[in-house]
């Protein structure tokens, strides 16, 4: 009997753990608990996270609210290119319903996955064009029109996908 409180203490205390820790990787998420079943909710939304964080370092070198430095702007293009792969991983399975986290993921991903995956295809190649504009190393129209295409991607399947 002892022996199950200590056990039952024990999982209480890793569920907490990973309960702060979900909440501490997005803030302005509406994480509110993590379940074992909440791993690709939790992991597309993270990576959608450090996707707006990529852009949003981009764009504020193209805008020069930071200095451009070409460097930093072709590795982080890289890292947006990298993540916009990951970023189709945790949609293989209906990963909606009976979760813990909220998600603001559409039934339309499932139910029109071609459509989908259009969408996933055009952030791919607007990504793709990025990394080759990066690779010019100056700050030129080409290289503000490819982040500019990049976050119109972004905006495309939100409109449609994403859960206002
Ligand atoms: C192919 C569709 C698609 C594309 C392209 C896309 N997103 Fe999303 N995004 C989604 C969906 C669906 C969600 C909701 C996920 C969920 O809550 O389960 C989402 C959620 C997000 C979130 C909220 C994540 C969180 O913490 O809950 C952010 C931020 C985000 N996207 C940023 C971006 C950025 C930046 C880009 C472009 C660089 C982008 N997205 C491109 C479909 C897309």
């Amino acid at each position: 009997m002892k022996q199950k409180k200590i056990f039952a203490f024990a999982v209480a205390m890793v569920l907490l753990m990973s309960t702060t820790r979900a909440q501490k990787l997005s803030e302005n998420t509406q994480v509110q608990g993590m379940g074992a079943d909440d791993t690709s909710v939790l992991y597309r939304q993270s990576v959608f996270f450090m996707m707006q964080v990529h852009l949003n370092q981009l764009k504020d070198m193209t805008t020069q609210k930071t200095l451009y430095q070409p460097d930093i702007f072709k590795a982080t293009a890289q890292q947006l290119q990298q993540l916009s792969r990951m970023s189709n991983n945790a949609f293989e399975v209906h990963s909606k319903q009976g979760y813990d986290i909220p998600s603001n993921a559409v039934e339309g991903i499932w139910d029109e996955q071609e459509k989908y995956n259009a969408a996933h295809d055009k952030l791919l190649q607007a990504t793709s064009a990025l990394v080759k504009a990066s690779e010019s190393q100056e700050l030129n129209e080409s290289v503000s029109e490819a982040v500019l295409q990049v976050a119109q991607s972004c905006k495309s399947c939100h409109d449609d996908f994403r859960a206002k």
